[in-house]
């Protein structure tokens, strides 16, 4: 299935089902503008918990809270037609009970028009991923690096290296017996992504993980270049638009002191021109 061959916007379920195939294309998107522009590429686009360091400027993904999320959410959505949207549940909406998880998910979902949600942790939230599932709440998972979770992983490290591999396999195999439609493996090693691809039947996406991957991610503003606070090892810069936003707003800075800006051509007569 190619994202620009679809009229409609994937299912869950046409995801899942894409597991072995043409690799599944995914990017992050927080406004309208920018899911205008993935729309017709990706099979589907995350409105990811990225936004609060990304467009916020917050130091981590821990302060977004789920008003963000539904804000971005909305907006996101009104730039797709062909892809589906993911909305991330950020930090302290659902960990506290399966209940919790099902009232936020569920807000997410009515107010954004989501077609799934996307969640942090393995075998601890397979209880969750179940109880969503069962209730109508399509779930992608999250496992290997989980930057909600920065503060006990003890920063933003490679996860399942040798002893904690087998942590991280079985966190995969957890969340894709539990009922997510699709997982996402951050920052692990190339062979571990390799071993969970072929293991589980659901789809893989990686982000800094393997080619091997049944798909890929990455936040947008990371690849375009336009967010270049730093730049983790795993992120392929596609473009310099950060460096092309500069040099055009220091071009007009320079314009409006010298008085060039505006020129004839901005500015109005006294009489409107005749109409031929
Ligand atoms: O918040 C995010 O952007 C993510 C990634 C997987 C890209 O979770």
């Amino acid at each position: 299935m190619s994202a620009t061959a679809r009229k409609t916007a994937p299912m869950p379920d046409d995801i899942r089902a894409m597991k072995g195939g043409t690799p599944i294309v995914s990017l992050t998107a927080y406004t309208t503008p920018m899911a205008e522009a993935l729309d017709a590429h990706c099979d589907f686009v995350l409105v990811g918990d990225s936004v609060g360091m990304v467009l916020h400027g917050l130091p981590s993904t821990l302060g977004v809270t789920m008003d963000m999320m539904v804000l971005h959410g909305q907006a996101v959505a009104r730039g797709l037609k062909s892809a589906m949207m993911v909305v991330d549940m950020p930090f302290g909406s659902y960990e506290e009970s399966p209940q919790q998880a099902f009232r936020n998910a569920a807000r997410l979902m009515a107010e954004t028009g989501a077609g799934a949600v996307k969640l942090e942790g393995g075998k601890h939230m397979s209880g969750t991923i179940a109880f969503l599932t069962a209730r109508g709440i399509p779930v992608m998972a999250h496992i290997g690096l989980t930057p909600q979770s920065v503060n006990t992983l003890g920063g933003y490290k490679v996860q399942g290296r040798d002893a904690h591999k087998q942590q991280v396999f079985g966190d995969a195999v957890s969340v894709a017996n539990a009922g997510a439609f699709a997982v996402v493996l951050e920052k692990v090693p190339q062979t571990l992504a390799d071993e969970i691809t072929a293991s589980v039947p659901i789809p893989t996406i990686g982000i800094g993980a393997s080619a091997g991957c049944d798909g890929q991610i990455l936040v947008v503003d990371d690849m375009l270049g336009l967010f270049t606070a730093f730049k983790a090892k795993f992120v392929k810069r596609y473009a310099h638009l950060g460096d092309d936003m500069k040099t055009a707003i220091a071009a007009y800075a320079a314009d409006v002191r010298a008085r060039n800006f505006p020129a004839p051509e901005h500015v109005f007569a006294d009489a409107a021109p005749k109409k031929t």
